[in-house]
């Protein structure tokens, strides 16, 4: 290995401010910044403040200045509904364009926060890019959240405007958007004002106008409409995440240092040039298709994929390599679930042989930890590097990754590999002194933050600060747990507060319980993350009843499963809920989750010496081997 990665990494821990100058030089500005980095206010940095821009600009209308207007810029690819579309840079944007102008016609000036809550189609992303276009906030709610989610997301963001479709189609059962908007709007404290609907052939929906506008009516009589210049600290998107508590966080994004960081990215880590064709297998909905479905693709002037299936099922587990070999996709990026969805299908890659994948070169995975089975098994089958990156709806894109368009490293199995130019990375162990080399800790990165990264959560300085950046002085605390090793490979071995990840999808232990607590037989309740073959981690949740309940146990229990899916949504999948008699606790009265996780993981644990009555644990166990989640020895 030659020290190239090791020389860019040093420049741009040592000297931030003129590593991310020369990188924000390679996008388009109406004004250059010359502040680079504001560092008066910590831990509320600023970069490029006095520059000003535009996303979408910088995602569709450059690239027609440069001459490259004909190349493909989406497509779209729904082998749920048998749809494909293909949409140049100039035909995308002149969609966007039209959309933008409806938008304004239905009174959305800059600033303004627009909820988009729509299936993987290509209006969800001309949405995004519209409401960039005039410098409306948009804030993409997930399809697979339930009303009482979207409610809470239009409630903190005080949306003006919900843009949706009359349904998304899920393997075997189709979403029915309208019901699930029509509820949400009716639990909202803060009323949006208009509902603009996109009619799904074949399934449209009855509109009660005024409030509720066609969106092909509305962008039949819109005019085309520019981009406007916006300041680069001015938000781009809520991004709304699963937090320590039931309250989701709103994650925003400034608009300058994100075009310049995700830019950045196509090349360094992922080693994509202009023109080449990508594909991001997620959902607009998460960070990973914020980032790499619509944005950095765009900015980058690639062609990127849009695709409304799933890896198995699709019709089958060939899904994901008809779509590599018709489109000659030069690198995937998915989530290690899908991998595992696949190699339990068809184990032997019988239907891979079926395609020519030669123009593939690099698999990245992330959302969640990449298993060595998996890697090893998606590296014999593909022949190209299969690449692990670690990172979070707060900083938009990779703190650590193999930096393949700087210098491939060498892979180490169950590792993220590196820190990622921007970041520096260290571990701290619980007496608050750095670790050596091995040594188990929390995961931190030192301030400030590269661009790209959450400047604060929206509406919420407070939290922001204390939630991220108190903990350690100068640190922005990840929550997730782990080591460095000697030769600075990044292992992440856990969380460290009470997020899961379900099918590479983020989701708050604590949210469940929330809703479990509600049903009026509980008395408490313990969800937890338990290990799953297929999607990494599911939820399972105990349940002690109040006394003198007199419904059967799975009656409450089915009725338990039911709420969280009719309020957090099926995306939870949350399917087992166990009535027991006690649960563990410290003497002073805490939950002991870990250990009952460890328990229901069949690992060894200690007995906790804090712990009030050891005698539970047994009968936890117990209930785990009747419910079928452990295994009787
Ligand atoms: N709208 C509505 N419902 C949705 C949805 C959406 N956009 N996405 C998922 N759901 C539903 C599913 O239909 C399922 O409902 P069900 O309980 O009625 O079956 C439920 O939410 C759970 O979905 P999921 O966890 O995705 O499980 P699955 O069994 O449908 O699929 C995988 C499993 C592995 C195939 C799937 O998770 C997958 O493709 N993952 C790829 C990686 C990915 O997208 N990661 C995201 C971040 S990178
Ligand atoms: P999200 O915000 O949904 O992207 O989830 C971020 C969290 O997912 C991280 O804090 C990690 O806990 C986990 N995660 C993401 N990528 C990886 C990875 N490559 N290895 C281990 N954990 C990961």
């Amino acid at each position: 290995m030659s020290d190239k990665f090791n020389k860019i990494y040093n420049q741009s821990i040592n000297n931030p401010e003129e590593f991310w100058k020369n990188a924000s030089d390679d996008i388009f500005w109406f004004k250059k910044p010359t502040k680079i980095l504001n560092k008066s206010n910590p831990p509320f940095y600023k970069w490029f403040e006095d520059g000003t821009t535009n996303t979408c600009y910088n995602a569709l209308d450059t690239h027609i200045d440069k001459g490259n207007g004909k190349r493909t810029a989406l497509i779209y690819d729904s082998p749920i509904t048998g749809n494909k579309s293909k949409f140049t840079y100039e035909e995308l944007k002149a969609k966007v364009s039209k959309f933008a102008g409806a938008l304004k016609d239905q009174g959305v000036i800059k600033g303004d926060r627009v909820i988009i809550y729509m299936p993987m189609i290509p209006e969800a992303v001309i949405a995004m890019l519209a409401c960039a276009r005039i410098g409306a906030i948009h804030s993409v709610v997930f399809g697979g959240f339930a009303s009482n989610e979207l409610a809470s997301r239009i409630d903190d963001s005080k949306a003006k405007i919900l843009v949706t479709a009359s349904c998304g189609f899920e393997p075997g059962r189709t979403v029915e958007y309208k019901p699930l908007v029509d509820e949400a709007i009716k639990q909202a404290k803060h009323k949006i004002e208009k509902m603009i609907l996109f009619q799904r052939t074949g399934h449209e929906v009855k509109l009660n106008a005024p409030t509720e506008v066609d969106w092909k009516e509305v962008v039949s009589n819109a005019k085309d409409t520019d981009c406007v210049e916006l300041s680069s600290n001015e938000f781009a998107y809520i991004l709304y995440t699963s937090g320590t508590t039931g309250t989701p966080k709103g994650i925003v994004r400034d608009i300058g240092g994100h075009i310049v960081a995700l830019k950045w990215t196509m090349k360094n880590i992922y080693n994509i040039d202009e023109g080449d064709i990508w594909w991001s297998a997620s959902d607009i909905g998460w960070i990973v298709g914020h980032s790499y479905i619509v944005y950095a693709p765009l900015f980058k002037g690639c062609t990127t994929i849009l695709f409304e299936g799933k890896p198995v099922g699709t019709p089958d587990a060939g899904a994901f390599w008809k779509i590599i070999s018709d489109y000659k996709v030069k690198s995937l990026f998915t989530a290690p679930t899908a991998f595992r969805a696949i190699k339990k299908e068809d184990p032997e890659g019988k239907f891979f042989s079926k395609y020519d994948l030669s123009k593939f070169e690099s698999l990245f995975l992330a959302g969640e930890r990449a298993d060595p089975d998996t890697i090893k098994w998606a590296e014999n089958l593909l022949k190209v590097p299969v690449i692990d990156h670690w990172w979070q709806t707060e900083t938009s894109w990779a703190i650590s990754s193999n930096c393949t368009g700087i210098e491939m490293m060498e892979t180490k199995y169950g590792s993220a590999c590196k820190a990622v130019p921007g970041y520096d990375v260290k571990v701290i162990k619980s007496d608050q002194t750095l670790a050596k080399p091995n040594e188990m800790g929390d995961i931190v990165v030192k301030l400030p933050l590269p661009p790209g990264t959450f400047p604060t959560l929206w509406n919420a300085d407070q939290r922001y600060k204390e939630n991220y950046m108190s903990n350690y002085d100068g640190f922005y605390q990840t929550y997730d747990a782990g080591h460095i090793d000697e030769d600075g490979y990044i292992w992440i071995m856990s969380r460290t507060d009470d997020i899961i990840n379900v099918a590479g999808h983020r989701l708050s232990t604590g949210a469940i319980e929330e809703v479990l607590s509600e049903h009026q037989s509980v008395a408490e309740c313990a969800v937890l993350g338990v290990a799953d073959k297929l999607k990494g981690q599911l939820p399972i949740g105990l349940i002690v009843l109040k006394a003198g309940v007199d419904k059967d146990n799975e009656t409450i229990s089915k009725e338990c499963v039911q709420m969280v899916r009719a309020k957090i949504g099926p995306v939870a999948a949350f399917k087992v809920a166990i009535v027991i008699k006690r649960l563990p606790k410290t003497r002073s009265g805490k939950i002991l989750r870990g250990t009952i996780r460890k328990i229901a993981d069949n690992v060894e644990y200690k007995m906790p010496p804090t712990i009030d009555d050891p005698a539970i644990l047994d009968e936890i166990k117990q209930d785990l081997i009747k419910s079928n989640i452990l295994k009787s020895a």
